[in-house]
């Protein structure tokens, strides 16, 4: 039977913003279904607009924020068996993250070698300084860069994009099975972006890691996803191959986004968050989308739409497709 590199199942994470008496709740991942089939590697898009959960989703899979409820799985193992200080360093080797900012993942103290040399052997990738030469000249290579260029230098003496570069590079060393790209080429340059998004999947073939891949610009997600799924006010809208969604996308907000891919480079949040109505739609009963949704009936305000399964990969939230069930 086909494994699932990831699972996550009912996954939630809530907020408490404000005092205690007067504090509202803030469901940033609203219960999360998804899997991820490990038959071959995979790059999974989570795109949506700013505020819908996606970084925070993504911190629930790196570890670095506990969920609320649900779980997650790991080629079948829940992330709580790494809890265990004996069992940390397993996970970095199966998990790596890439952040937003690259000038942040580096101490601007550190030459940027060293810092890779360090993570080869502090993972116990590399047991020599010869042997952590070898990996690091390697996963350089593959991201375009040579050893002999970078040593002996600093961050700040790279561009955002080769810094980012050298943060893939270092994502590499254990040859994970899963990197976890948050927004990665929002700060880089929109001439630079595809190269590096490109580069996922260059690397995902030649080291057979998959990719969770974070973003708000679709176009970039276009090119590259074998599944996307699209995040709406914490919740999982529509999730399935990316070639199904792409031609025919099924919630009425893909649909939306999807308009939106001719133009390249464009963010979704500049045209569509629309704040004032954010915390009211946290609230609402029924569907999430309903104030925005052409289609909405009067089910649709009263009612939370279920899983409608267009086809065994293909998930959707939303009651136009009950007919399928
Ligand atoms: N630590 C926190 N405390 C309170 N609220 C939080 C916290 N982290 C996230 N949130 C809230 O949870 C919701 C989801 O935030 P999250 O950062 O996951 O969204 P996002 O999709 O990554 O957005 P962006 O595209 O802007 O990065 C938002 O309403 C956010 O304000
Ligand atoms: S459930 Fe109703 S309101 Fe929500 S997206 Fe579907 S048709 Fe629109
Ligand atoms: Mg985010």
């Amino acid at each position: 039977m086909a494994h699932n590199i990831l699972e996550i199942n009912n996954l939630s994470r809530q907020f408490k913003i404000g005092g205690m008496l007067l504090g509202k709740k803030i469901v940033a991942v609203d219960k999360v279904d998804l899997k991820l089939p490990g038959d071959k590697p995979q790059i999974m898009s989570i795109v949506g607009e700013s505020g819908c959960g996606k970084t925070t989703l993504a911190r629930m899979i790196l570890r670095l924020q506990e969920p609320s409820s649900g779980d997650i799985r790991l080629d079948g193992t829940p992330l709580s068996h790494y809890d265990k200080r004996q069992h940390r360093k397993e996970f970095l080797k199966k998990v790596q993250p890439i952040f937003q900012n690259p000038f942040t993942s580096f101490s601007m103290r550190k030459t940027v070698d060293t810092y890779l040399f360090e993570t080869a052997l502090n993972l116990e990738i590399a047991k020599t300084k010869q042997e952590a030469q070898r990996i690091v000249s390697e996963v350089l290579h593959s991201v375009g860069l040579e050893l002999n260029h970078i040593s002996g230098k600093y961050p700040n003496q790279f561009s955002g994009g080769e810094l980012q570069r050298i943060s893939i590079a270092r994502a590499l060393i254990p040859k994970p099975s899963l990197i976890v790209a948050d927004e990665p080429v929002a700060m880089i340059d929109a001439s630079l972006r595809m190269n590096i998004v490109n580069l996922f999947k260059k690397l995902k073939d030649e080291y057979k890691v998959n990719f969770i891949y974070i973003t708000h610009d679709l176009s970039t997600a276009y090119y590259v996803s074998d599944y996307i799924a699209t995040m709406y006010r914490g919740q999982l809208i529509e999730f399935g191959d990316a070639r199904n969604i792409l031609n025919k996308p099924s919630h009425p907000y893909t649909e939306l986004l999807l308009d939106s891919i001719p133009r390249v480079g464009k963010k979704w949040n500049e045209d569509m968050v629309l704040p004032d109505m954010e915390d009211k739609e946290y609230g609402l009963n029924g569907c999430k989308f309903a104030n925005r949704c052409m289609y909405a009936q009067d089910i649709c305000r009263s009612i939370d739409p279920n899983k409608v399964y267009i086809d065994p990969e293909h998930m959707v939230l939303c009651f136009k497709h009950n007919d399928y069930k």
